[in-house]
């Protein structure tokens, strides 16, 4: 395979700088060509007024790392399907409907949070690890993207199918801040010379490679763990806007033990077996920034919850279902999250969410290219 000796990419795992390349085995794709439909993008600006600052270069810095992403995307699956570069093992594509509370403060209720209203949603469960074969028993980060379908009003990317998406981690904060920090990383990890990865505790600085060791985890239920936003957002609009972040977690405390003996893919195994048996039940959270302090660039900083508490606004139910279908994982694998698929109420803050406006843009065309597959925010797996 083309990729077996380039380097693993990291993702959010700064562990796997010592393990070698992948190999994928998937059927053909088409060969690599620069993206034929490039999209100029303006760069998002910044909302003073919320405290947002411009990292020097921040624009040109968040096109270049796109362009690292691009390129590993590129040889990693020259002859492969190709998967996202940051969480490619999806653990499941599940329906779900997103319930509002019947009453909501009135400093909540903005955007899609109209009190009572129930959204049908897609949720995408994954592993961190931009490995997709990793067993699920090793640590990792876990994801969960929301996707809300049919909002009232477009969001900020424009696009036709209008969607809210809420991305999460299951780990508070994040490991970069300043886009600098985050391009040296990128190169050291994606650079084919061992010193260049052993680089990476410098590019990430002490704090930063902290984090990145503690977003590494096991869990035994994508169900059964808590998940946040990791950076901030905007929540209404004008004056009464401010700045929030995202939780989810089970509307149980129970938590399954991990498996004696778990199957390299145990975790899709135990989403599947509890959807087969009963609903699931999760709830979704807003935590407004409570002091100025607490900033909306520092993504490296945990707003704590005894001084910014979070307070539930949806009920997600997660109805029983079959979702391990070859139609319905390959519908899931062809859908885009991005922060940017957001209404003008819950629009990203901060440098990171700024750069990724750009960078998933541009992967998702990428692998969707590269696929000959049509990008979708649809609402029906049939229509693949
Ligand atoms: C500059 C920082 C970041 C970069 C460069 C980055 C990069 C990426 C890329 C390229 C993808 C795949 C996009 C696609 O192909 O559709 C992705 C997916 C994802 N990212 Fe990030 N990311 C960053 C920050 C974050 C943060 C702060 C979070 C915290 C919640 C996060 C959570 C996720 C999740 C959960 C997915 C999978 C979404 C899905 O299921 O499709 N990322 N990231």
């Amino acid at each position: 395979m083309p990729n077996s000796t380039r380097p693993m990419r990291l993702g959010l795992l700064f562990h796997a700088i010592l393990l070698t390349g992948i190999t994928a085995n998937v059927e053909a794709n088409t060969p690599p060509v620069m993206l034929t439909s490039p999209k100029d993008f303006i760069y998002p600006d910044v909302d003073l007024g919320l405290s947002e600052s411009l990292y020097p270069n921040e624009a040109t810095t968040a096109k270049e790392i796109a362009n690292i992403i691009e390129m590993t995307i590129r040889k990693q699956y020259a002859t492969d399907i190709a998967l996202r570069d940051a969480h490619p093992k999806a653990h499941g594509c599940v329906r779900a409907e997103f319930k509002i509370n019947e009453t909501l403060p009135q400093n909540m209720a903005y955007g899609v949070f109209i009190p009572g209203k129930t959204y049908q949603a897609w949720i995408r469960f994954s592993n961190g690890s931009s490995n997709a074969k990793q067993a699920d028993i090793k640590k990792d980060a876990r994801g969960m993207a929301i996707k809300l379908l049919a909002v009232p009003e477009k969001n900020l990317l424009d696009e036709p199918a209008a969607t809210q998406d809420f991305i999460m981690i299951n780990h508070p904060v994040f490991f970069a801040n300043d886009p600098a920090r985050y391009l040296s990383f990128m190169q050291d990890i994606n650079s084919d010379r061992f010193l260049k990865k052993l680089h990476v505790p410098f590019a990430l600085g002490a704090k930063g490679t902290w984090i990145a060791l503690n977003t590494r985890n096991k869990i035994s239920n994508p169900l059964q763990t808590r998940y946040w936003s990791m950076v901030p957002y905007q929540l209404g609009v004008g004056t009464h806007r401010q700045a929030v972040k995202y939780s989810a977690r089970a509307c149980s405390s129970v938590v399954s033990p991990i498996p004696a003996t778990p199957q390299k893919d145990f975790l899709r195994a135990a989403l599947r077996t509890t959807l087969q048996d009963r609903d699931a039940c999760m709830e979704f959270l807003v935590q407004p920034r409570t002091s100025s302090s607490m900033s909306v660039e520092d993504s490296m900083t945990e707003w704590k919850e005894d001084q910014a508490p979070f307070y539930k606004v949806a009920t997600i139910r997660i109805p029983q279902q079959v979702f391990d279908t070859t139609e319905q994982n390959k519908f899931c694998e062809n859908l885009s999250f991005t922060p940017w698929h957001a209404l003008a109420e819950h629009k990203p803050l901060g440098a990171i969410n700024r750069m990724r406006k750009v960078i998933y843009d541009q992967i998702s065309r990428v692998r969707h290219e590269m696929n000959s597959a049509k990008q979708t925010n649809s609402n029906n797996v049939e229509d693949q």
